[in-house]
């Protein structure tokens, strides 16, 4: 069966999913944004993993094991869009291609990603969508075993744009 995607509205430290897809830079040792709130919602757990993975080039993915994320508990992939022009979007790409392959690899099913990219690093959010999508929708052609990709969103802006191009 094809794996469902979808976009939402929320904070992504409140889904309960396998896996959530964080936005960091290539230290992996936390920032703003996104990251800021993962590693908020985490505590000071997912920073010591972090420092074990010997921060990530860009476009790659890293993952750490399961950590308590109030109230759920889930593993992070963490995909890094730094290094490259900004608006890059193979760089962009990469990010999702990798973050999937590897969440494959470690058996999670469904899992989300936040709108990388665009908060921080400035990427205009319809570009960030249709790399994100076409992406996702090329990469789940091989890797069966991923049942659910939700486009978690910030803002309802975020969500219009995802929505319509999901449509
Ligand atoms: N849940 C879901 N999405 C969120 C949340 C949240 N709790 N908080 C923010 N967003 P950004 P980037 C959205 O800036 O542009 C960091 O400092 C936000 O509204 O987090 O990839 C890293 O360490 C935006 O739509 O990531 C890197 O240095 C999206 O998440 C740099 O920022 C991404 O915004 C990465 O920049």
């Amino acid at each position: 069966m094809p794996a469902k995607l979808s976009a939402m509205r929320a904070d992504i430290t409140t889904l309960q999913l396998d896996a959530i897809v964080n936005a960091a830079n290539s230290s992996l040792l936390g920032g703003g944004g996104v990251d800021g709130a993962i590693h908020r919602a985490a505590g000071p757990e997912l920073l010591q993993a972090c420092r074990l993975l010997g921060g990530c080039p860009a476009g790659e993915a890293r993952i750490t094991r399961a950590i308590a994320c109030r109230p759920v508990r889930h593993p992070y992939r963490r995909s890094g869009l730094e290094g490259g022009e900004r608006g890059e979007p193979e760089l962009l790409a990469s990010c999702y291609r990798r973050s999937l392959e590897l969440a494959a690899a470690h058996g999670v099913r469904r899992l989300a990603f936040p709108s990388i990219g665009t908060g921080v690093y400035g990427y205009p959010v319809e570009l960030a969508a249709r790399t994100a999508l076409s992406t996702v929708r090329g990469t789940l052609k091989e890797l069966s075993t991923i049942e659910e990709v939700i486009f978690c969103c910030f803002s309802a802006g975020d969500l219009q744009v995802y929505q319509r191009l999901l449509a």
